[in-house]
């Protein structure tokens, strides 16, 4: 007999609510952010310039910029590549809104180009088809930590000289042929928010090997002021304001933290594998899961579990589905309603719900399973007996 789900009016599996995702503090975060308190700086300062340089060393780039977000880091990056009114940035519609504000908040227009249904990330050929002489840029996003297909779009890239900024924000932590996400030109960007792979509670990093846009993302990032200008020397006090920057700097206390979560960084990795692994093992026999691929030459730290749900097979829609699973108290998410359905690409760039049917049928079917180092055992269990106990009612009341 199949136990009734509670979105039918049985009993939830869960008294409390599981998130999709979270952050993992131990005592050596909290002992590196009280340490850090204790400090002379507690703005930026050099704990910031530790973490940097970790970063950078982890992904084996020459420069690491850390910002207040993973959001003001993609600004940065439009704003170092010079994109500007004008100019068009092809970018994915199956992203959060930061990603195509890399183009938006410098004036650019964001183009959107559809996904390989597969890895849900930009495909190629897509962007070739969207290319203008408009065009300027370029903004794949590593969906759910796995790599968009960077060989295919650095080629694209070349083809018409196009500066690249990898939305690297679920990715830090995986490889591609063997290199660490982040290390591909020109430019990279991490987010440090809760639910990611590392937190420092909110924060963003910048990873690029060209000095030029470390220079000018380094100044941005800090009012693009000038702190010594030439013919000043004997006026110590003299400072100017050379454009129009930012103040987007990044915390020692929030390093602290990050640097601690980078020690971690493995086993988080470890831990994500490992319930993913038991994921695959109890959804291979549950008709109409389709788990997340891993492509041959990638080794991805998967920020999110993102199944697609084939109503024909599993016997319910994906709405039907989301709602079952909070009925059980397990808090699925979807990731992302396109960016083509939103009110401010419709309304700024004309765009319309109907356009991109790979990433809208993609869409129609998503949803991310909870997936984050702290889940017990008995967590992971909970998911698997509220995803497989629907699939079987369904199934069940099928046969009646
Ligand atoms: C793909 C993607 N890009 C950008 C961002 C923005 O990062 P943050 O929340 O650190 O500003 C997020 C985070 O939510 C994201 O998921």
């Amino acid at each position: 007999m199949t136990e009734t789900p509670a979105h039918y009016g049985g009993e939830p599996i869960r008294a409390d609510v599981l998130g999709y995702g979270g952050q993992s503090i131990t005592d050596a975060e909290r002992e590196a952010v009280v340490e850090a308190l204790d400090g002379d700086y507690i703005t930026r300062g050099p704990t910031v310039e530790r973490f940097e340089e970790r970063v950078a060393d982890l992904v084996g780039v020459d420069h690491a910029v850390a910002t207040t977000s993973g959001t003001t880091a993609l600004h940065l990056c439009g704003r170092a590549a010079d994109f500007g009114e004008g100019d068009e940035v092809i970018t994915t519609p199956l992203t959060f809104a930061s990603t195509a504000h890399v183009a938006s908040y410098t004036g650019a227009t964001p183009v959107f180009a559809d996904i390989d249904p597969k890895t849900r990330t930009l495909d190629p050929d897509a962007v070739r088809e969207r290319i203008t002489d408009d065009t300027a840029g370029l903004v794949p996003m590593h969906y759910a930590g796995h790599p968009a297909d960077i060989d295919e779009l650095l080629d694209v890239a070349d083809e018409h000289d196009l500066t690249v900024i990898w939305d690297a924000c679920h990715a830090i932590g995986g490889t591609y042929r063997g290199e660490p996400i982040g290390a591909q030109r020109d430019m990279a960007v991490f987010s440090f928010h809760p639910v990611k792979n590392i937190t420092t509670a909110e924060g963003g990093m910048i990873v690029t090997d060209d000095d030029h846009l470390a220079e000018r993302l380094r100044s941005l990032r800090s009012f693009e002021m000038d702190y010594a200008p030439a013919g000043h020397e004997d006026e110590p006090w003299f400072q100017v304001t050379e454009g129009l920057g930012y103040n987007y700097n990044i915390t020692d206390l929030q390093a602290a933290l990050g640097l601690a979560q980078l020690d971690r960084l493995d086993q988080f990795k470890a831990r994500r594998d490992e319930i993913l692994a038991q994921y695959r093992e109890a959804f291979a026999d549950v008709p109409g899961v389709e788990m997340p691929v891993v492509k041959d030459h990638t080794d991805p730290m998967f920020h999110l579990c993102a199944v697609e749900i084939h109503a024909d097979e599993f016997g319910c829609d994906r709405k039907t589905f989301v709602n079952a699973m909070h009925a059980e108290n397990i808090g699925v998410q979807v990731h992302y309603v396109p960016l083509h359905h939103h009110p401010y690409f419709q309304n700024e760039f004309g765009y319309s719900d109907d356009e991109f049917p790979v990433t809208n049928r993609v869409y129609s079917r998503l949803v991310s399973l909870p997936l984050f180092p702290e889940m017990t055992e008995t967590d992971v269990g909970q998911v698997i007996e509220a995803v497989t106990g629907l699939q079987s009612y369904h199934a069940s009341n099928a046969e009646h």
